[in-house]
């Protein structure tokens, strides 16, 4: 009796480790390779080389792009090299980008910019920027005021809170509040592959303002890009690890009520919305072995998707670009303006294709 209680005690054991492997095998598209899909008329930013992982555009066509993360686990080309925001003017016929001034009193050798955000407040058209930032492997928000005049970003305030503790991207929802997601529930390297393998999904949306701090939205398995709908009802929030965009309904004191769940194929990192079509644009990666253990010889690839009618029933999914990593390595987010297309990596360089 002993001996078989031990036999099945083994067989459940087996499988279960069998399952979590499965799992972390479907998770992370360990054995998948892509079938390329070419754009015409892309180039490659001058002058963008450590990477572009956010990129949030103003109506005029300015564009603001996050250069230099360090995070944990993560592949950097200049690990010593501080952060840099560059500004990009999406009119000029080939735009170049130059990086932007930040105000003095702000500690520029430790800036880290992970996720970005514009909030325009509509009475004065003043022009906030969001940046998360990871000073000595940290969480924080900073808020700075643009100077368009003299292209200089102004530092306001760095917001922390305990609540905040591994934020990875933001939506600015006025000037002092905005939503965080967590992407991680340890920051620990060894419990977030614990995390990672046993498939929790401790991460979570926060809401923040200075008055009233929240989560809204729990049950990721790792929380990353999050973006509003145009008409400013509805958030996406794109989770790695599960492949998926969860959509979500804004209530009028800022909770969140889920309204679907959308399956995707692929790593799913941060997403935009076209502020005309409403269509949801998304940069992915192909293969996240590849992302996490970088080899120049196998580079990781980059992938682009367009969600259309992602509020129906049918949402159309397509792959518009994707590429081996022999042209852009390690996507996290495409972003439209007009009809050009930006597109950010991790730590690589950025995309500029113009749409036919
Ligand atoms: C995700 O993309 C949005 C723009 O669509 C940007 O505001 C945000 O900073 C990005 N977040 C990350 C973590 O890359
Ligand atoms: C990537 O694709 C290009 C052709 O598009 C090919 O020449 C190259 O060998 C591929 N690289 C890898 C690492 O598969």
């Amino acid at each position: 009796m002993a001996a078989l209680l031990k036999v099945t005690l083994i067989g459940l054991l087996l499988a279960l480790v069998g399952e979590r492997i499965v799992h972390f095998i479907y998770q992370g598209n360990l054995f998948r390779e892509i079938e390329p899909v070419d754009l015409p008329n892309c180039q490659l930013l001058d002058g963008i080389e450590y990477g572009s992982e956010d990129i949030d555009i103003l109506p005029s066509g300015l564009a603001f792009i996050s250069s230099g993360l360090k995070y944990p686990e993560m592949f950097s080309f200049a690990p010593d090299r501080p952060g840099e925001i560059f500004l990009l003017d999406l009119n000029e016929e080939i735009p170049r980008p130059s990086s932007l001034r930040i105000s003095r009193g702000f500690d520029l050798s430790s800036f880290a910019p992970h996720g970005l955000s514009i909030y325009i407040d509509k009475k004065d058209d003043a022009v906030y920027l969001f940046v998360v930032n990871h000073p000595q492997y940290k969480s924080t928000v900073e808020i700075f005021k643009f100077d368009e005049e003299e292209k200089v970003l102004v530092h306001l305030k760095t917001v922390k809170h305990s609540s905040l503790y591994n934020v990875n991207d933001i939506v600015a929802v006025g000037p002092e509040s905005f939503y965080a997601t967590n992407d991680r529930y340890f920051w620990d390297t060894t419990m977030r592959h614990v995390e990672h393998i046993l498939g929790l999904r401790w991460t979570n949306v926060v809401y923040y303002s200075p008055e009233d701090v929240r989560e809204v939205a729990s049950g990721f398995y790792s929380a990353n890009g999050i973006i509003m709908s145009p008409d400013r009802k509805f958030l996406y929030v794109a989770d790695p690890m599960g492949k998926t965009i969860t959509v979500l309904e804004k209530r009028d004191d800022w909770s969140l009520s889920p309204v679907k769940v959308l399956q995707l194929e692929t790593i799913v990192d941060n997403v935009s919305v076209d502020p005309v079509t409403g269509d949801v644009w998304a940069g992915a990666h192909p293969n996240g072995l590849k992302l996490l253990n970088y080899n120049p010889e196998d580079p990781p690839g980059s992938e682009v998707l367009r969600i259309q009618n992602i509020h129906s029933d049918n949402p159309v999914v397509t792959t518009v670009y994707a590429n081996n990593g022999s042209v852009l390595q390690g996507s996290t987010v495409a972003v439209l303006w007009e009809n050009k297309l930006l597109v950010g990596t991790v730590f690589h360089k950025a995309l500029y294709c113009h749409l036919e």
